[in-house]
């Protein structure tokens, strides 16, 4: 089996649809086929300031998301990845070997610090993408399924993984990004030209997977569309619209054509009836799994354990390669 590499920053109390759409939705028909190792990758987290009590909560948090969507612990490998010290390891020696002008070429880490401005701005920050190549490279990863906000990241990955192994000799695969281009990018609801994100300065716009039926219902009827009152799918003209578009279509697996005919000569209004009903009944199986699970932490913290130990099992051999290549003195 080809191995599977990803990964979500426990950054919020919960996921939002963008995860669920953009990568979770992936991740659960992809551990079928794939030997699968999903992360909670809170030392990602950890770049931008965080309170250490709701840190742990969110960890916990997000891991009880991923096994209520349907991520199997005993069959995928699902961990915390602090709980494997390889990851911080690789990632030094990693940040060796790249540049600091490419490291400043990624995007994310441009509008993060433009935003906060440079003083606000962790060097934890920019070194980030260096610790999620160290995450990939060291599981021997041959895909990494991602929404496209994250492709420089893996792209990064690949050029780290090719430049070591010319360096000091054939030691990592060389990982490839897969994105599911219709889903790639799921927008605000309230700004449907930006993306939505767990760090959103409003909530209006967010859809969270823990939020109660009745908020995320009144999120939708509320969604930002325009004045041409047609369901039809234009990225350009209609972007909320076709953003509402994206989400029916990616959890009903209907296509688009197929929605836009159903609602032909409908108003908004119909139409984001019928999504409310998808939305929900989509959501409210995973929240209820999800509580139940965050109501016993000791059986989560102890499948978590369980999984870090195989986790650590692959990734303590790829760093033991990795000390042994770059000519580190092996304790005697
Ligand atoms: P994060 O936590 O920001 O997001 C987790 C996943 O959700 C996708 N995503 C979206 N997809 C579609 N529409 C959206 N609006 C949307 N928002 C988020 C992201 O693309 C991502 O797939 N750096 C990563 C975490 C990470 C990682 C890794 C991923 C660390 N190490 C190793 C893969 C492999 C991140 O911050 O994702």
């Amino acid at each position: 089996k080809q191995r599977l590499y990803s990964g979500m920053q426990p950054s919020a109390d919960s996921l939002q649809i963008g995860n669920y759409i953009g990568a979770l939705l992936q991740w659960r028909t992809m551990q079928d086929e794939y030997d699968a190792f999903f992360s909670v990758v809170d030392l990602h987290a950890i770049t931008v300031p965080q309170d250490p009590a709701q840190l742990r909560e969110k960890t916990r948090r997000t891991a009880a998301q991923y096994i209520a969507a349907g991520i199997e612990p005993s069959r995928s490998t699902l961990y915390v990845q602090s709980h494997v010290r390889a990851h911080a390891e690789l990632a030094w020696i990693l940040s060796t070997i790249t540049g600091f002008g490419e490291a400043g070429r990624m995007t994310q880490f441009k509008d993060k610090s433009q935003r906060q401005g440079a003083d606000a701005t962790s060097v934890g920050l920019f070194t980030y993408p260096i610790l999620m190549a160290a995450d990939i490279l060291l599981y021997q990863t041959d895909v990494v399924p991602v929404g496209d906000d994250q492709k420089q990241h893996v792209e990064l990955t690949r050029d780290l993984a090719e430049r070591f192994n010319a360096r000091f000799g054939e030691t990592f695969r060389v990982p490839k990004p897969v994105i599911q281009q219709e889903t790639a990018r799921i927008y605000d609801l309230q700004e449907p030209t930006s993306k939505m994100s767990k760090s959103a300065e409003s909530q209006a716009g967010v859809l969270w997977l823990l939020d109660d039926t009745s908020v995320t219902a009144k999120k939708i009827m509320r969604a930002v569309t325009d004045s041409d009152g047609t369901v039809r799918y234009d990225r350009a003209e209609k972007p909320g619209v076709s953003n509402l578009l994206t989400i029916y279509s990616a959890l009903t697996g209907r296509s688009v054509g197929e929605i836009e005919d159903e609602y032909a000569g409908r108003g908004y209004g119909d139409f984001k009836k019928g999504l409310r009903d998808v939305v929900v009944a989509e959501f409210e199986p995973v929240r209820q799994r999800a509580l139940e699970l965050l109501d016993d932490p000791a059986e989560l913290d102890r499948v978590l354990s369980v999984n870090a130990d195989r986790a650590a099992e692959v990734a303590d051999a790829t760093l033991a390669a990795v000390y042994e290549r770059v000519g580190l003195l092996r304790r005697g």
